[in-house]
């Protein structure tokens, strides 16, 4: 197994080294894997093309890593416990002999339909064991999975299937989320009515039971294809640049682009982050209340524990249903060790009240984590008492889609914790700050532009099918280095405090969201002249959407024209993207060269009406004040 630091001397140690050594720090950790050949040079890189590669000439399989290492020591123990939607529903688990079998059968299942090496599978499924199944079973026969999230719409999931022109779509018939029934094999069906043509099968996993529409030739019931094969699946022999997953991630500009990550670095970075951030012991129940439809899930969910021979917790449901005390019954109920979820939620819970969570004993967290956004300091201590009762550290965890891994946190019990910050940086981690022209932020007490100086294993390669777009999104804003978007400070003790997002990407309940991409879906609406969108601070979600909205023909009902745009939007992206506010208005204040002047609409949307800054330099100085009066009525 990779390195567990145990104390702030051996943190600071293995940090020295990762710095001192970076290959020989990585080799070593990398040398705790089960490898099919060994690499001939741990790291190769340049960060202006930008050109990567972890342990160059590796060969590997990364389901062996997560299950077949393990069927000797631990083959009994379970790898996933599910915790379905309804509570009165009992457990189901897998140990990883029976995760073993049930992986390498669906990988035989998808090789029996024509899935190869390479090929490109699509993900459109609910929280239910069989995802994890299926997306290990990809990764047994080297094809590269692409897990869209359900909440998606139509729309979100075609573009995303054509842009990774996938061959295959594994969905189920229905999700049950909450008291909810949601059909996504219908929402798969119109997907592909959208001139997915490089899809040749659906796989279809029986999940609720309900009716759906098979359409002959093309879809397939996933449980008929499994239970008809061999459980027996020789694990394809992959490089360790080889592509494993493309998972898409929004931006400030354009459509949602598919973050590539490769086999060999993401293996060691998960399993080494996950052991040191949630110090896992033998015998610990760790779980992760994402969804794998986001990198949380991915690399905490599946990929990190299993490696580390971990009992996964998977969770179907939501944290208010039955009651906003679901969290913390399936804590009590499955004794959870560590526990890991987002600050919305957090938020969430808490404004419903102490007594739903006062009623569970939650003696069994040792750890509890936060991911996503920004914790707010009411929240973090409230998780601090109320749910870790002032003795399970919370880390505070900072990373992204493109870090594949957490790059910056607390470790639990071994460096301290200071409310809303994510604190040191891992090892193998090399965080610096820079102003916006790139000059260095020296010292400690300062604030910059968050920047990452050295490669770390799980790090992402390219941008699916363009990787110009790469390289200009992450690697040429600085010279030399990687550069996350998000603005830090670092405090007197060189802790990190993630301040948010400097570019026009919002961070609205954990999800992450292209302005650019809301407004173009708003413009679909055939009333809409032009839109901007930008945050603001939300209660609860952390950032709420803000859309201001030049009409066409005038309305007569206003309320009935935002539900058009809501639906529109919904049609385009999913719920998760609806606006929270909209406001119409007869122009948009821009430059003189007609950029929109965000910085205004961003503070007027957040309730502040004076200290515009200058405006005389504007266009049309005029609308500002219609805006101002617009956004108070
Ligand atoms: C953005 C990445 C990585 C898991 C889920 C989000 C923000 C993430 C924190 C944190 C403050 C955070 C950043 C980052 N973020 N974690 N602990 N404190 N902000 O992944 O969707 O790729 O979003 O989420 O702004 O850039 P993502």
């Amino acid at each position: 197994m990779t390195l567990q630091v145990k104390t702030l001397a051996e943190y600071q140690d293995a940090y020295q080294k990762s710095v001192d050594d970076p290959e020989g720090f990585w080799a070593e950790q990398a040398s705790t894997f089960q490898w099919k050949k060994k690499w001939d040079k741990t790291l190769e890189w340049n960060f202006k093309d930008p050109d990567v590669k972890w342990f160059v000439g590796g060969k590997l399989n990364i389901t062996e890593n997560c299950l077949d290492r393990h069927l000797a020591d631990r083959g009994d123990q379970v790898a996933i416990l599910f915790e379905p939607n309804d509570p009165t529903t009992p457990n189901t688990t897998y140990t990883y002999k029976e995760l073993h079998a049930a992986v390498c059968q669906t990988a035989n299942a998808l090789k029996a339909n024509g899935i190869e090496k390479g090929d490109r599978v699509c993900f459109y499924m609910p929280m239910v064991p069989e995802l994890a199944i299926s997306v290990l079973a990809c990764a047994r026969i080297g094809a590269i999975h692409s897990v869209v999230f359900a909440g998606f719409s139509a729309q979100a999931l075609a573009d995303r299937i054509k842009d990774a022109t996938c061959k295959m779509v594994i969905c189920s018939d229905y999700n049950s989320r909450g008291a909810k029934n949601i059909p996504v094999k219908k929402v798969v069906d119109d997907a592909l009515d959208m001139g997915c043509d490089s899809i040749e099968t659906v796989f279809v996993h029986k999940n609720t039971g309900g009716e759906v529409e098979m359409k002959a030739g093309r879809d397939k019931w996933w449980n008929e294809e499994v239970d008809a094969q061999s459980t027996d699946c020789p694990a394809e022999e992959m490089d360790a640049e080889d592509m494993l997953f493309i998972l898409y991630t929004s931006g400030s500009t354009g459509k949602p682009k598919g973050v590539v990550h490769t086999c060999g670095g993401y293996m060691v970075y998960t399993c080494f982050s996950f052991r040191n951030v949630f110090q896992y012991k033998e015998g610990d129940v760790y779980w992760c209340t994402a969804d794998i439809g986001w990198i949380t899930g991915h690399s905490y969910i599946v990929y990190g524990p299993l490696l580390a021979g971990a009992t996964t917790v998977m969770f179907e449901g939501v944290p208010t249903y039955p009651d906003p005390g679901r969290f913390w019954e399936v804590c009590d109920k499955l004794k959870v060790n560590q526990f890991y979820t987002a600050p919305t939620a957090i938020r969430a819970l808490m404004a419903k009240g102490d007594q739903w969570v006062d009623k569970y004993d939650l003696s069994s967290l040792k750890v509890i984590g936060s991911v996503g956004e920004p914790i707010n300091e009411e929240a973090w201590h409230w998780y601090d008492e109320k749910v870790g009762k002032g003795n399970s550290p919370i880390v505070d965890t900072w990373w992204q889609t493109e870090t594949g891994g957490i790059l910056i946190t607390p470790l639990p019990g071994i460096t301290d914790t200071k409310p809303c910050f994510a604190s040191y940086p891992m090892p193998g981690v090399q965080p610096i700050l820079v102003d916006s022209q790139g000059v260095l932020v020296e010292g400690n007490d300062v604030e910059g532009l968050l920047c990452v100086k050295f490669p770390w294993p799980s790090m992402l390669r390219t941008t699916y099918g363009d990787h110009e777009r790469c390289r200009m999104t992450y690697f040429s804003s600085f010279e030399n280095l990687y550069f996350t978007g998000d603005g830090a400070r670092r405090d007197v003790e060189g802790r990190y405090r993630i301040i948010g997002r400097v570019d026009d990407v919002i961070n609205v309940s954990g999800h992450r969201m292209g302005t650019a991409e809301v407004e173009n879906a708003i413009d679909e609406h055939p009333n809409v002249v032009e839109s901007a969108v930008v945050g603001y601070p939300h209660d609860i979600k952390g950032q709420g959407i803000y859309a201001y909205i030049i009409i066409n023909e005038p309305v007569e009902d206003e309320d009935a024209f935002r539900k058009e745009v809501l639906a529109v939007v919904v049609r385009e992206i999913g719920p998760i993207a609806k606006p929270d506010k909209i406001q119409l208005v007869s122009g948009l204040p821009k430059t003189r060269s007609g950029k929109i002047m965000r910085r205004i609409l961003r503070k007027v949307a957040s309730g502040e009406t004076s200290n515009l800054g200058d405006i005389s330099t504007l266009l049309n100085p005029e609308v500002v004040e219609e805006v101002i009066k617009g956004a108070l009525a």
